[in-house]
């Protein structure tokens, strides 16, 4: 499959060490080129490490808090400006060992939920 012109949306690759980013790296090593990351925290060494290991790919960034359904909206918008399309959402965001079984709802369920609603539509 010729991943070239598909658009990935990355949620939860912002931290080094995090799934999210090694899927990105994955990503790239097999020839997409289009990928946006969503995160809270801005992954922006790696970016640099990407733009540099693969001159033909464009990685954004937007920082965005999967419990704010209006910043994913406006990134999601932002995305679409730039790439013209999504085609693929992957949700890798995950917090556990929260004490706050509320903030465990709203970012590892209601966050999901936002994220897959806006992507579709
Ligand atoms: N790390 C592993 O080896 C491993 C293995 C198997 C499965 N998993 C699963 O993969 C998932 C991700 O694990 P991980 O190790 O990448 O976790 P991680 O903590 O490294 O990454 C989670 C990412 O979510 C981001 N995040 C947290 N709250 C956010 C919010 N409110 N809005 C936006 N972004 C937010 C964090 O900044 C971080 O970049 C988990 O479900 C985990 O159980 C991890």
């Amino acid at each position: 499959m010729n991943f070239e012109e598909q658009s990935f949306v990355v949620v939860g690759g912002g931290r080094e060490k995090s799934m999210g980013l090694a899927f990105v790296k994955d990503l790239l090593a097999i020839g997409v080129q289009k990928i946006a990351i969503f995160d809270v925290i801005d992954p922006s060494a790696a970016i640099d490490a990407i733009e540099t290991s693969f001159p033909k790919a464009t990685a954004l960034f937007h920082r965005v808090d999967v419990r704010n359904r209006s910043e994913i909206e406006t990134a999601f918008k932002q995305v679409v400006n730039v790439f013209g399309y999504v085609d693929v959402l992957v949700n890798f965001v995950d917090i556990i060992n929260e004490p706050k079984i509320e903030d465990v709802l709203h970012i590892n369920l209601f966050g999901t939920i936002y994220t897959t609603m806006t992507a579709i539509g």
